[in-house]
């Protein structure tokens, strides 16, 4: 009897174990012809002034968008994750040293990754934050590519791009942004400018940094990956809708909220958020004070 009991489920774990083989093949191959697919955009391309302020403007928002954060403080690439699990995940070399972006890489290659999410050569960025920097104004992405050309040569060759399992997987159920270009409106033109005065208007402008991880509610949920916190409602709801506005921006530049608790930078960006104007952090109050 033990022995019939023991041999069923012996088989009943091979076929388990089989089916999840399968299954995992099936979403290896589905996902590896996702990420080879070529994409062809119209080409664009818009003027790149060169002027002080456009530099400046330029130089901010490669600190409040996170750019070094992935790309390393100055731009030269950075492996950004490499375990068995994950994989090894590569923020490109944005300089024009070794490893690093190539001579030909025009004004319209710019716009591409940025609006797009794509390489040169058409392939999809991976992990490359493009649904979100497709949302700035023209202008800003002129200053962003302007400050872009013009940072220091680093010499940076960089290994590719190899995912782990656990990568795959909670990429191909949509619980890893790793295709931008997939979840991109690609007929959305640019805007000429966005709203610079203090305000919500400006706020909801800036808080598209703040969705990849609050949700595009700004209601939080599950954590991003397993071992980190969950991610907090920052909306009305939330903590947010009981502090002042000094409470909201002493948060986002000391890491430390009213209730006295610590947020660790890996976790919660704040010292991309310290970075942010007092006019963007009491916009950005004021947006998120405007949510339910
Ligand atoms: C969450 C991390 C992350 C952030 C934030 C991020 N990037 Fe990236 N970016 C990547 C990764 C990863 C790649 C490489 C994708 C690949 O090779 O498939 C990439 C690729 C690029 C490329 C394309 C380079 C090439 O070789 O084709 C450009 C341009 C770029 N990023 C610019 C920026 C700028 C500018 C910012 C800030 C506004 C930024 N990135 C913010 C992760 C990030
Ligand atoms: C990389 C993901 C990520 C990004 C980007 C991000 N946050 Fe967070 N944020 C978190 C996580 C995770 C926590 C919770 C950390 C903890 O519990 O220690 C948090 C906590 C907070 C808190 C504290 C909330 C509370 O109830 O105590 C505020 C406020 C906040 N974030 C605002 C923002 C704003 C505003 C932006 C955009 C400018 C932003 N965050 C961008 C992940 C992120």
């Amino acid at each position: 009897m033990i022995r019939k009991i023991l041999k069923w489920t012996g088989i009943v774990l091979a076929g388990v174990a089989l089916v999840a083989i399968g299954a995992y093949a099936y979403v290896s191959v589905s996902m590896k012809n996702r990420m080879a697919k070529a994409y062809t955009f119209e080409k664009e391309t818009i003027k790149i002034p060169t002027d002080s302020t456009t530099l400046a403007r330029g130089k901010h928002l490669v600190a409040i968008k996170g750019c070094q954060d992935c790309h390393g403080t100055n731009l030269e690439g950075k492996i950004m994750n490499d375990d068995g699990a994950i994989g090894r995940l590569v923020a490109g070399n944005l300089t024009h040293g070794k490893g690093g972006l190539p001579a030909s890489y025009e004004v319209s290659d710019w716009l591409a990754a940025l609006r797009h999410g794509i390489h040169q050569d058409g392939k999809p960025l991976l992990f490359m934050p493009s649904h979100e920097t497709t949302l700035l104004s023209q202008q800003d992405l002129a200053a962003l590519i302007a400050y872009c050309r013009q940072i220091p040569e680093v010499d940076n060759v960089l290994p590719e791009n190899d995912l782990g399992p656990v990568a795959i997987v909670m990429s191909y159920i949509g619980k890893m942004p790793l295709l931008s270009v997939e979840k991109i409106d690609h007929e959305k033109p640019m805007i000429a400018r966005a709203d610079s005065t203090e305000g919500a208007a400006q706020g909801k402008y800036l808080a598209v940094s703040c969705s990849g991880c609050h949700r595009e509610n700004f209601k939080g949920g599950e954590p991003l990956a397993p071992g980190f916190p969950p991610v907090p409602d920052i909306t009305r709801a939330g903590h947010v809708g009981k502090w002042t506005k000094a409470q909201f921006i002493t948060t986002l530049t000391s890491g430390k909220t009213p209730e006295g608790h610590v947020l660790k930078n890996e976790d919660m960006p704040w010292k991309m958020t310290a970075q942010y104007t007092r006019t963007e952090l009491s916009s950005l109050y004021d947006y998120l004070q405007s949510i339910q």
